[in-house]
């Protein structure tokens, strides 16, 4: 990525929280090959210091790690910092289900920690992970920022209140903000494995054990799948943008193309099958629908292409053939 709206990265300071998580790690990469300096503060609950090693030696790149919890720990990581990118949280329904209370304290008093850090410290903007799970209930397709639902799981409520500390931290003290609702985002470093793997690594590595995936529901629940490089692409625009009119705004981060389960799995397994040929007989299976799943999600993509000039340069196919190739080649890393 060599736009020039990016150049002035490479003269910046630039903390991403969750740093060594999947989406964290993989803007800590590209970042570095901007030549921008990058604090990583993680606490490694769910991210992983392999997410590191192609960069931790690099000389631009800080690791920090604690806790978003403890307000000290998000002081000293924000210090001198330009900008920040607040990828921490606990993501997953189910997990948020299973444990409300951890998955609030995280998500919510961990964010509202960073947003006081980022404004005692004087950052010039604060970029945070939202989610495509604010739009609740709402059928409406495609989905458009100002039009949202009843939240559907706990975790669903604490990305929601993320956009509402962030709206009262710019009318309040002036930090501006910007909220990306990611749409279920998959590609490289993704993690497999555990009970609350998202569905695309999941299938990957069922796929390659020649186990069956099971589908939750019938299959024709469909999703706006993102591949990283998308995401990736709209962190950039968000942090550098000049649009005054663009900032203390939420965006919806995806492709505006759905997918359906059937379909992701027919596709997963025709990639994977150039690999090992087997893979064409593994049967996939079904089971009930999961508590607190939207049937249906699409994005409308319009306000970011309008107001910050994103162009997804990658749909479902391109994005999983390289992020298939990338288990492939990783797969004892990940394990
Ligand atoms: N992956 C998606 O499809 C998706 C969709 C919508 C929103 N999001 C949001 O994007 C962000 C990144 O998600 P991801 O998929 O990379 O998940 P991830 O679990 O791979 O990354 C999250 C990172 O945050 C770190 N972290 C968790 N609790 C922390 C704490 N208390 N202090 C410091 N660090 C902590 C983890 O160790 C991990 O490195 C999250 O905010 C998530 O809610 C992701």
């Amino acid at each position: 990525m060599n736009s020039k709206q990016f150049e002035l990265l490479s003269s910046s300071k630039v903390l991403v929280t969750g740093g060594a998580g999947f989406i964290g790690s993989n803007l800590c990469e590209t970042l570095l090959e901007l030549n921008t300096s990058v604090i990583c503060l993680d606490n490694f609950a769910t991210g992983k210091r392999e997410n590191l090693s192609a960069f931790q030696d690099n000389p631009n790149f800080t690791l920090i790690e604690g806790d978003i919890r403890n307000l000290d720990d998000c002081k000293k990581a924000v210090e001198g910092a330009d900008y920040v990118l607040h990828e921490a949280a606990l993501g997953s329904v189910p997990r948020s289900i299973n444990d409300p209370i951890t998955s609030n304290n995280v998500n919510i008093s961990g964010f509202v920690n960073m947003l006081v850090a980022a404004k005692d410290a004087g950052v010039k903007r604060f970029v945070y992970a939202a989610s495509s799970s604010t739009y609740g209930d709402s059928e409406a397709l495609p989905k458009v920022e100002d039009k949202i639902g009843k939240p559907l799981s706990p975790y669903a409520i604490t990305k929601y209140v993320n956009e509402l500390y962030a709206d009262i931290f710019y009318s309040t003290y002036g930090l501006d903000t910007i909220g990306l609702r990611y749409f279920n985002v998959f590609g490289r470093k993704q993690d497999p494995h555990g009970a609350y793997a998202a569905v695309i690594p999941k299938f990957v590595i069922q796929f390659m054990n020649h186990e069956s995936p099971v589908i939750n529901g019938d299959g024709t629940y469909s999703r706006d799948f993102t591949y990283i490089d998308n995401v990736i692409q709209m962190n950039l625009l968000a942090l550098t943008t000049e649009n005054k009119e663009a900032l203390n705004e939420v965006y919806n981060t995806a492709v505006g193309d759905r997918t359906n389960l059937k379909e992701l799995t027919q596709l997963l397994k025709e990639y994977l099958s150039e690999y090992d040929p087997e893979i064409a007989n593994v049967e996939v299976k079904y089971g009930p629908p999961r508590a607190g799943d939207i049937p249906h999600s699409l994005a409308s993509v319009e306000k970011a292409k309008m107001l910050l000039g994103y162009n997804p340069k990658y749909g479902i196919e391109a994005g999983l053939k390289e992020a298939v190739e990338w288990y492939y080649k990783n797969l004892i890393i990940t394990k």
